[in-house]
């Protein structure tokens, strides 16, 4: 049977919510709001806009419509110079295999991701090839937990959504699948990750007779 298997970009393909992390924090000691690894979790797979609205509203700080943009350039551009060298080294272990595997055995694969960044991402890590259908944060208006980023990936494969299965690191990623009626499979800690339907700590954990029995 062919499915569609659909990968959410940062903390599952590759390890950038690292520099998310470290491009929303200096914008947080800036305005003096404390932001720790803890807060973070709530902003994975949230978008750039909702993100520093959420940074903000933990500091209770007030901006104007301007301030707001001028951080927003400021994160996305600090986060942009953590990229300038990103190469396929920075791909998370196990991704590859898997990703070989699923084309061998015909499956359909496709990016469902919150980031406007994705395509030079995917570009960098050379990547970009496994994919049949790419929706990033450039194509949809509803974030995660909205399943829209997922649902118009299955849709663009021409897949129904119980035959879709989702890879995710984020709380709001995993529920966006679930409520898209996809099957949820968390890469991460089960105790961030508990609403997922099966749970990875990465990819190297993931054999090749789940990935069989997820496809017949
Ligand atoms: C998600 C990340 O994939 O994309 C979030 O988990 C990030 O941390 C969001 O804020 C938006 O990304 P970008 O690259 O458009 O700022
Ligand atoms: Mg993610």
């Amino acid at each position: 049977n062919t499915k569609a298997f659909i990968f959410d970009l940062d903390g599952v393909i590759v390890d950038t919510a690292k520099y998310h992390y470290l491009a929303w924090l200096k914008i947080a000691n800036q305005l003096g709001i404390e932001f720790t690894h803890e807060h973070n979790e709530l902003l994975k797979g949230v978008s750039r806009v909702r993100s520093l609205d959420i940074i903000l509203g933990l500091g209770k700080v007030e901006a104007s419509q301007e301030d707001k943009n001028k951080w927003l350039l400021q994160k996305n551009e600090d986060y942009l110079s953590y990229l300038v060298d990103m190469d396929e080294s920075e791909i998370l272990p196990g991704v590859m295999p898997i990703l070989n595997y699923l084309k061998e055995q015909n499956q359909l694969i496709a990016l469902g991701s919150a980031s406007k960044n994705a395509r030079p991402i995917l570009e960098k890590t050379g990547t970009l090839p496994f994919f049949d259908a790419i929706v990033d944060g450039n194509d949809v208006s509803n974030a995660k937990p909205d399943p829209e980023v997922f649902l118009l990936a299955a849709k663009l494969l021409n897949i129904k959504p119980e035959d879709s299965i989702v890879f995710e690191d984020s709380v709001a990623g995993i529920q966006a699948a679930n409520i898209g009626g996809m099957v949820s499979i968390g890469i991460g800690d089960a105790e961030t990750l508990h609403e997922a339907k099966h749970l990875f700590k990465d990819f190297t954990q993931m054999d090749k007779s789940f990935i069989d029995a997820l496809i017949n």
